[in-house]
């Protein structure tokens, strides 16, 4: 094999692991903050299509965080969406919730 075809490859598999781990983290996110109102896991994403997740998450989860702020059924969430926690993980967020998005073409694995 020559070296830029090893380079090639080798750079490939750092960023798929990345990307990987950035999509891990934002399930962890979900799972801690959202389940407990939203169940229903990846049903729950996939009723969203991509844009309209990057429209919620943009600006550090503005949108999202302004429609829970408003709604006094979302209560228990305000300490969440005003923490700055939110802020610094809406990244990660955004990155899961687009992944499992409706037309984002990945199919829910089976667990
Ligand atoms: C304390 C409960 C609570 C928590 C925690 C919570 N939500 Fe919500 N959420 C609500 C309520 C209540 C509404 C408004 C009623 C509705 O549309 O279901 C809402 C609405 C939404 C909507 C709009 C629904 C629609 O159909 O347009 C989205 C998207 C959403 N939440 C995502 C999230 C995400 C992502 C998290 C985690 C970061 C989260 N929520 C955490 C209670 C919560």
């Amino acid at each position: 094999m020559n070296r830029t075809v090893f380079i090639f490859i080798s750079m490939f598999f750092i960023f798929s692991i990345s990307s990987h781990a950035a999509i891990y983290k934002g399930q962890k996110v979900f799972v801690k903050e959202c389940v407990s109102c939203h169940s229903g896991g990846q049903a729950f994403i996939a009723k969203k299509n991509m844009k309209d997740w990057k429209k919620l998450m943009d600006k550090k989860g503005k949108a999202l965080a302004g429609l829970h702020l408003k709604n006094k059924d979302a209560k228990d969430s305000w300490e969440y969406f005003e923490s700055n926690n939110y802020e610094k993980k809406s990244k990660h967020l955004q990155q899961f919730l687009v992944e499992y998005a409706k037309d984002s073409g990945n199919v829910p694995a089976c667990n």
